[in-house]
């Protein structure tokens, strides 16, 4: 991480709801340029909600959302005038996002897939497209399957290619939504793979809301837990893990990896370094996962 550290996005009070249903809550967060936040929390705590208000993709009820100091949501208001909306437009062509189901265009290969939004934004002639296409395909390894359609692949495949479309703006900030949660078990490890190859690219910001605690402890500069809408706690890896200050802090990680531990090993695999689930799971006080020294 680079130093000192610049805020490049910040949410500031922000409140949303969906009908009865209070999402978020008074929510407060700073991420710093070039770092890795790892976004926790149990189901329904509004983390796909923060990711989506990121991407412009839902209104906000109150509050605002700044990146690089620029406001994206002003209480409910968005760009209004012409001009503010092609701000707005310019400001989220630097946030991408991948998602838990692909989001693939079906109808298209892989390489369409990836060369329809730099063509559309960029204005990337045909050919640059595609060749910009092929040249993500193979950092996912997936070059041999350029003219495949999402059908045709595996979901760890398809998630691959997820990750290589977002990355085809180039986008300085990457959201990711629990991309591995929605693949078999024998898949997650190909994607987090990936994710781990793309962390040495440097540079960009990146949000990973995951359950793969192991993981988060591994790739995360810092973690984030979130519960009912609220930043509860947040600090370094070694502490949300190994001494967490918040007793729902404890509750969640105790419960996350207790579940994990009894549907069997880690789908993180063996070349992790980190303390089995069921090690943690055991241990009634303090967090004991990963390693002394990461
Ligand atoms: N489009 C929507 N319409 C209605 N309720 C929603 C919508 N999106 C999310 N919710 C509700 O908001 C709450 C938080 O959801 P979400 O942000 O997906 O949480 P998480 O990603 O932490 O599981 C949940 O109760 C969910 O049902
Ligand atoms: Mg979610």
């Amino acid at each position: 991480m680079s130093t000192p550290l610049r805020t490049i996005v910040r949410f500031c009070g922000v409140e949303k709801s969906f009908g009865e249903t209070h999402v978020l809550r008074e929510l407060d967060l700073e991420v710093f340029a070039g770092e890795t936040l790892a976004l926790i929390g149990p189901s329904g705590s509004g983390k796909s909600t923060l990711l989506r208000v990121l991407m412009g993709l839902e209104p906000i009820d109150a509050g605002c959302v700044e990146i690089d100091g620029e406001i994206l949501w002003d209480g409910p208001h968005a760009a209004r005038s012409r001009r503010e909306r092609a701000q707005r437009r310019e400001l989220l062509r630097r946030v991408g996002m991948v998602f838990q189901h692909f989001h693939l265009f079906p109808h298209r290969t892989a390489l369409a897939n990836l060369s329809l939004a730099p063509r559309k934004v960029l204005d990337l002639d045909a050919a640059s497209a595609e060749t910009r296409a092929l040249e993500l395909l193979r950092r996912v390894g997936l070059e041999d399957k350029a003219s495949c359609y999402p059908q045709e692949l595996s979901g760890g495949q398809k998630q691959r290619v997820a990750i290589a479309r977002a990355l085809a703006l180039d986008p300085e900030i990457l959201l990711f939504d629990e991309v591995t949660s929605a693949l078999d078990p024998e898949l997650v490890g190909e994607v987090l793979d990936v994710l781990r190859e793309l962390a040495e690219d440097g540079g960009r910001t990146r949000i990973v809301v995951t359950h793969q605690m192991d993981f988060a402890y591994e790739v995360a500069d810092r973690v984030v837990f979130m519960d009912q809408g609220r930043v509860v706690e947040q600090g370094l890896p070694e502490e949300i893990f190994r001494a967490p200050r918040q007793e729902r802090t404890r509750v969640f990680l105790r419960s996350v990896l207790q579940s994990r531990s009894l549907r069997g090993p880690s789908a993180f695999g063996a070349t992790s370094s980190v303390g089995s689930a069921a090690e943690f799971a055991g241990s009634s006080a303090g967090i004991r996962i990963g390693p002394v020294s990461k």
